[in-house]
């Protein structure tokens, strides 16, 4: 064999033991926990065949406690760029099976150097959490190493789109990459986060608790709203991903991608028509509304189960991405309060930085009120929607199906905060508050002077919705663009689109603003 072939040889060699990671028995041993190793989950996100892997012969650096002898090709993470639905993303999945995915000073400089990638690109990135946190053995350089993650990680946001799955252990400060990604996905039963693990709550606190209950993916999608995405296997997580990509541009000097739509523009959905109870304290769903408009009925909906009084997610109307935020008249009476504003917010965000439009529908009686709220700084929070929509120069379209009270009309992008087009549906309301809180404050004393005061409250009630409950005296003054047929929504919103297609408008020049944290 001449010399070159011999070299050839030597190198295949080296890549398959690269390949191995941690070795067979500790593959194994991920396999019998449930998980995927990084180069399978890799494989299994991108296109087939697309992925190119870099710094594969990358070995740490560490001479503590025995480290040299322990040098493993690749180290914890495997990194590298490829494609989904053929469209560039850059990737690193942290290899458990390599010391507990744990982060060394060289696994770091690995992440940093397809985050400065994807960001010279422009091309979203992707990461895999899978890992036991800092390595030990390295003290202080595994420190600076997620420090430099993390620096990346607020350079990058707004720029180009940061997902981050949790699909292992991400705990410590480690889980302050995730947090400042834009989207983050955890498995069922197999991931977590938390900053302090149970043994350090035990003995902080003296609180009993489990991984799961802890920082486990049912709490951070249920209460904690820090996960936007869970996922029962790991493919499905990873196809969650793929899809998610698919209603977002690669940067954010680029529009999202168009699909083509065959579900008609005109179509016309008269079961809208008859969705709005006659009483005004009956619910609906608003989920019928939106899987009746949007495109082909699909919408992907993100953070399902957390303050289901909004609903948030993406959806096409001719193919176009838009996001949806909606009030939940089925949940809380589709009420505001603080983990709703805050949910709103970071989506309204995320849609303005990506160039996405922003169709909100509108069926909202107020802020929910109370010592509860107030003591989390509801005023704050219900701030950061109000911000959110005020600084957004996407095209805003708003609809309002029912009740748009007071403050809640106000941040729920009304006219005044640059809505492009504000249409009502008939059955609007839009009012400083209801016709029984009204009727209760205008006539407090002649309602305890009355002979019937239940007949006089129906009356005045009467009067108050006659002149307030509707669309037409916003219309009056130009705050609502038109009065729409409910069955005509899609139609209307895709025409809409289409005229604001070229909307310029940008804010003042500034550093940056001080949204109310
Ligand atoms: C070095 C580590 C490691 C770490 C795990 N390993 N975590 N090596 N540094 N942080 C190694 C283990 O020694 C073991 O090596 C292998 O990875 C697999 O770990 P196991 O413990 O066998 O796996 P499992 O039972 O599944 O437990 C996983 C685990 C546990 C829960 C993650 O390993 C664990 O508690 N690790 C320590 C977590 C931690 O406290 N990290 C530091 C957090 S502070 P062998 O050779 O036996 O296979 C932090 C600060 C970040 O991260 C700050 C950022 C700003």
């Amino acid at each position: 064999m001449s010399n070159q072939l011999e070299k050839i040889k030597e190198l295949i060699a080296q890549r398959e033991k690269a390949r191995l990671g941690g070795g067979e028995k500790a593959i194994a041993k991920q396999h019998e926990r449930g998980k995927y190793t990084a180069r399978e989950r890799i494989n299994m996100l991108l296109d087939e065949g697309s992925f190119e892997e870099m710094d594969m012969f990358v070995e740490h650096r560490c001479t503590n406690f025995g480290q040299d002898k322990k040098k493993i090709l690749g180290d914890g993470v495997v990194t590298g760029s490829g494609t989904i639905d053929g469209r560039l993303v850059y990737v690193f999945a942290q290899d458990f099976t390599v010391f507990g995915g744990s982060l060394s000073e060289t696994m770091a400089q690995k992440i940093c150097k397809v985050m400065d990638k994807a960001m010279m690109m422009g091309a979203p990135c992707i990461g895999i959490n899978d890992s036991g946190g800092a390595r030990i053995q390295e003290g202080v350089n595994a420190l600076a190493g997620y420090s430099e993650i993390f620096q990346r990680n607020i350079l990058a946001s707004g720029v180009i789109p940061q997902i981050s799955g949790i699909f292992g252990p991400c705990a410590g400060g480690a889980v302050y990459s995730p947090a400042l990604t834009d989207f983050t996905l955890m498995t069922e039963g197999t991931s977590y986060m938390f900053l302090t693990g149970p043994k350090v709550v035990k003995t902080v606190t003296g609180e009993d608790v489990t991984q799961e209950d802890l920082g486990g993916a049912s709490v951070h999608s249920t209460k904690s709203g820090v996960t936007h995405f869970t996922a029962k296997t790991e493919e499905e997580g990873l196809a969650t991903i793929r899809q998610l990509l698919s209603y977002i541009p690669q940067n954010n000097l680029e529009e999202a991608p168009l699909k083509e739509c065959n579900d008609p523009i005109d179509r016309l959905d008269d079961n809208l028509n008859e969705i709005v109870p006659d009483n005004p304290n009956r619910a609906y769903n608003m989920y019928e509304v939106i899987n009746t408009i949007v495109d082909d009925h699909e919408f992907f909906e993100i953070q399902p189960n957390y303050a289901k009084n909004i609903i948030i997610g993406f959806a096409r109307f001719n193919g176009q991405s838009v996001g949806v935020v909606a009030n939940q008249p089925k949940f809380m009476a589709g009420v505001l309060d603080c983990n709703a504003s805050r949910k709103g917010a970071r989506f309204v965000r995320f849609c303005d930085a990506f160039n996405i439009p922003i169709i909100t529908l509108v069926d909202v009686p107020g802020f929910l009120p109370g010592t509860g709220q107030e003591y989390n700084a509801v005023i704050l929070h219900g701030a950061k929607l109000l911000y959110a929509y005020g600084e957004a120069t996407v095209p805003k379209i708003t609809v309002t199906l029912r009740k748009s009270y007071g403050g809640s009309h106000i941040v729920m992008s009304c006219k005044q905060l640059r809505g492009d087009l504000n249409y009502a549906w008939p059955t609007a309301e839009i009012a400083v508050m209801g016709g029984s809180g009204a009727a209760e404050v205008l006539y407090a004393k002649e309602l305890k002077e009355a002979a019937d005061p239940a007949a006089l409250m129906a009356e005045k009630v009467n009067e108050y919705n006659k002149l307030f409950a509707n669309p037409y005296n916003a219309a009056r003054y130009g705050y609502i663009d038109d009065v729409i047929e409910p069955r005509n929504t899609r139609f209307r919103i895709i025409r809409a689109l289409q005229q604001l297609q070229t909307k310029k408008l940008t804010n003042p020049a500034k550093k940056h603003g001080n949204i109310p944290l």
